[in-house]
Order: C-alpha cells, then sequence, then structure tokens
C-alpha cells in the first residue's frame, strides 16, 4: 500500500520534531564530558565558531536537500545524483552504530532514576557509588537491556506518538530545570574558578583533537551527517522557512548543551576543593562525569533527593525519544531495502544493538582491560562514528552539494520563503572552508593516531 509522506503540522510542529531529535544524552551526557576533558573555555569557542559556521550550513543543506527531493537520505542522494547513491548508506551506518552505545548510557540514566526514586540519592553521592556499579558485571547490563528493551517495545508496537506528546510537555521542564540546577551549582563555594574554566579559553590547551573534538560533537547533538535531518526536512512542509528554523533549532540546542556544562563543570572545582591533581583527574574522567558529578550536587542542595529524581526521569525521557527515533530509522532502512516486515527488521536491529552494546557495557567495568586502538569499545565505537564517518560523511556532502548539485539548488529551495540572509556564508562554507578543514583535521588525527605527529 502506497502511503502518502505525511507533513509535520506547521513551523512549530517542524522545530519541535527536529529539536527533539536534536536534544537528547548529546547535550546533557556527552557536550559536558567533551567540554571538561578538552580545555573547557577553548572547546566551548571552537564548538561555538563551528556551530554557526559548519552546522549551520550542513543543516541548511541537509533540511534542503530532503525538502527538495521528499525522500530520506538513501533515496534523496541517489535522486540528486545516482554516483552518490552510495553516500546515503555510509550515512545509515552512523545511527546503527550510535544506537547499541546510546541504550548502554541511556541505561545508566535509568539506574540513576531508580535509584534516586528509592531514596539512595545520597548514596550515589559517595565515592565509588559510580564506579562499583559499572565494574559489576551483570547490572549496567541489566539497565542497558531494560533501555534497549523499552526502546524496541514502543518501535514495534508503533506507538512513539503517545511517547512523542509527553516528551514535548517534558522538554521545556527539562529546560527549566536545566537552567535552575546550572545557577544553583554556581552558588557552590569555588565554582566561580570552574566557571573561569569553562567560559575563558586557554589557547595553549588548542590542538587537533580539539578541533576534531568539538567537530564531532556538533554532529552527534545536531543529528547531521547521519542523514536524519534529510528525513526530517523530508516531512518539512514547503511554507516553513528552512533558514529560521535553522537557526532555532541551533540556538536551542547549543543553549541546551552550554548549561549542561554549566550544572557539572563548575561543580567539579568545588567538591574537589582547590585540589589540582583530583580536578584535574575529575574533568578527565570521560563517559562517567555527569553521574558522578550530579548526584553530589543533588546531595548538597535541600531537597536533593526529589530534584534528582525529576531530573533523572526528564533525562530519561529525553533519551527514549532519541533511541526510539534512531531505532526508528534503522527499522525502516532494513524494512525498505530487505523487503522484510517491522517485526523481523526489529529483531535484527536488537541483535546488531547486543553485539554491540554487551561489549561498549563491560568496556567500562569487567572489561576495561580490552582495547581496540587503545580505546575501550564504547570509546571506539563513539569515535568511529563521530570522528571518522560522520566527516567523511559530511565532506563527501559538502562536495556534493559544493560541487554537483551546486550551492544555487540548496538555495533557491530556501529562498522559496522569503530572503536567505545567510546566502554568502552557506556557500562559501560548503565550497571551501568545510572541505578543507574537515580534510585537513582528518588527515591530522590519522597523523596523531599514528603518532607521526605529537600535540
Ligand atoms: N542528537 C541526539 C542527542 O543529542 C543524538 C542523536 C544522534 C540522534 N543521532 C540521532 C537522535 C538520530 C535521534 C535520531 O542526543
Amino acid at each position: 500500500m502506497e502511503q502518502k509522506r505525511s507533513s509535520f503540522t506547521g513551523k512549530l510542529g517542524f522545530i519541535l520534531a527536529a529539536a527533539g531529535s536534536a536534544v537528547g544524552l548529546g547535550n546533557l551526557w556527552r557536550f559536558p564530558y567533551l567540554a571538561a576533558k578538552y580545555g573547557g573555555g577553548i572547546f566551548l569557542l571552537v564548538y561555538l565558531i563551528l556551530a554557526v559556521t559548519f552546522g549551520f550550513a550542513l543543516m541548511i543543506a541537509e533540511i534542503g536537500i530532503g525538502r527538495k527531493t521528499g525522500l530520506s537520505a538513501i533515496g534523496a542522494f541517489k535522486v540528486l545524483n545516482s554516483k552518490f547513491a552510495f553516500l546515503g548508506y555510509v550515512a545509515a551506518i552512523v545511527p546503527i552504530i550510535i544506537l547499541p552505545y546510546y541504550s548502554v548510557i541511556g541505561g545508566w540514566v535509568t539506574k540513576y532514576l531508580v535509584t534516586f526514586v528509592t531514596g539512595g540519592g545520597s548514596a550515589a553521592a559517595g565515592d565509588s557509588f559510580f564506579t562499583s556499579f559499572i565494574s559489576s558485571p551483570g547490572e549496567p547490563l541489566l539497565w542497558f537491556a531494560i533501555f534497549l528493551g523499552a526502546t524496541a517495545v514502543i518501535v514495534l508496537l508503533g506507538v512513539e506518538k503517545g511517547i512523542e506528546s509527553v516528551s514535548k510537555i517534558m522538554m521545556p521542564v527539562l529546560v527549566a530545570l536545566t537552567v535552575g540546577i546550572a545557577i544553583y551549582a554556581l552558588t557552590l563555594p569555588n565554582a566561580l574558578d570552574g566557571l573561569v574554566y569553562y567560559v575563558k579559553p586557554d589557547f595553549s590547551k588548542f590542538s587537533g583533537t580539539t578541533v576534531l573534538a568539538a567537530m564531532g560533537q556538533l554532529f552527534y547533538s545536531m543529528s547531521l551527517a547521519m542523514g536524519i535531518m534529510i528525513t526530517y526536512g523530508s516531512y518539512m512542509k514547503k511554507d516553513v522557512h528552512i533558514e529560521t528554523s535553522t537557526r532555532q533549532i541551533e540556538l536551542f540546542d547549543t543553549g541546551i548543551a552550554f548549561f549542561a556544562g554549566l550544572m557539572i563543570i563548575p561543580a567539579i572545582f568545588s567538591f574537589c576543593h582547590g585540589d589540582a591533581e583530583l580536578i584535574n583527574s575529575t574533568l578527565t574522567k570521560g563517559p562517567g562525569l555527569m553521574f558522578v558529578i550530579l548526584p553530589q550536587v543533588f546531595d548538597s542542595m535541600p531537597g536533593g533527593d526529589i530534584v534528582g529524581a525529576l531530573f533523572f526521569i526528564l533525562v530519561l525521557f529525553a533519551a527514549l525519544t532519541s533511541s526510539i527515533s534512531l531505532m526508528e530509522t534503522v527499522v525502516s532502512i532494513f524494512m525498505d531495502k530487505l523487503h522484510i516486515g517491522r517485526k523481523t527488521a526489529c529483531l535484527i536491529v536488537l541483535g546488531i544493538s547486543v553485539i554491540i552494546g554487551v561489549p561498549s557495557s563491560l568496556g567500562n567495568g569487567i572489561w576495561s582491560g580490552v582495547t581496540i586502538m587503545g580505546m575501550d569499545f564504547l570509546t571506539f565505537f563513539d569515535f568511529i562514528t563521530n570522528n571518522v564517518i560522520m566527516p567523511v560523511v559530511a565532506f563527501i556532502t559538502c562536495i556534493l552539494v559544493g560541487y554537483v548539485i551546486k550551492p544555487a539548488a540548496i538555495i533557491e529551495e530556501v529562498e522559496k520563503n522569503g530572503k536567505f540572509t545567510g546566502k554568502k556564508l552557506f556557500t562559501v562554507v560548503i565550497k571551501y572552508i568545510a572541505p578543507v578543514c574537515i580534510i585537513a583535521i582528518l588527515v591530522f588525527s590519522v597523523l596523531e593516531g599514528f603518532g607521526v605527529i605529537k600535540v
């Protein structure tokens, strides 16, 4: 049965749906730990510059491609130029790899929610709570299975709509709570030193890795370079202004990430009581950072158990809407390409997710000794998608738009609803700046990885 492609109802519908896909663990979990690790202010600065140049141009290009062709990534690239059909498939690999380890972190969030709801908030603030949770073999696996299972059930039953309507109410509450917690965290003793670290760029900490990490985070957080925004664009009505929507999504996504960092980084300086060595080891903690610091913040505030429980339930919803959308994307690709039913496709995706998810989960605990290229499994899957595949997809997209279909094709699509203010910026970034920078960063990081150059 041919189904008519449904459209988002109105302007707000599109922005909310796209923002719903963009806002998730990327903002709340990934951004703060990367910012802490890669030098604070300098990471923030590089991220902001990339967001208003690369992010802006790429998002317009992707939404434009989607709306112009009315197709999702695989079909859209093929229609634009048959030589670029492969790009749709490469882009499709990204959500397949992200979903499993996203579910691992989603599992951690679920565990913390249950801990706070059952009154274990102050225990969670204890020194070794996170470490002992993560190094026990079974527990993280169990929470991963619960989170992934919930996602699969929702996708299988096709009841995303219900979750989405709930999360539309929860999203503004999450934003308000994040801002509130950030303001509270700034009042903690010594927190202002952390604020300085977070917002004041220290140029001596600048390196190629900083740029690569910031670029990967930009793609991840805004769901770029993986075909997602093309799909969203294909659902977008012809009367919505692409440029305005892009700016709003970017502002919203970056704003939440900024406040998430503000919630976590200054607090590190407070809890470490000015001990430089402890501060340094906490800043470079990696994926566990949010789970170590936030319980301490909640523990230090009156009514922290309730605030913590409320916070984690909101984060769980933000994570679920993202994981559902990730799984839905992958399931529909498999259904289309393999001509199989929804149930079979769901089972295949579940199988892949277990194969990638289990080592990602154990790699933070009992398998932490097992590494690929010096990285634990989760870090490796995260690295290979964000720092390798996505930059490559972004690069080829720039070549396609800049030189094959030409920027004018996208500009025309944007201008259907009025003026395109950033037209020049868009053209220059897509044709020259983005491709050159992406290649330079990739080459640099490969050389760095092989130890040819040192930073
Ligand atoms: N951008 C989401 C976040 O910040 C993560 C994400 C990446 C995503 N790709 C996606 C969400 C595809 C939905 C669909 O958490």
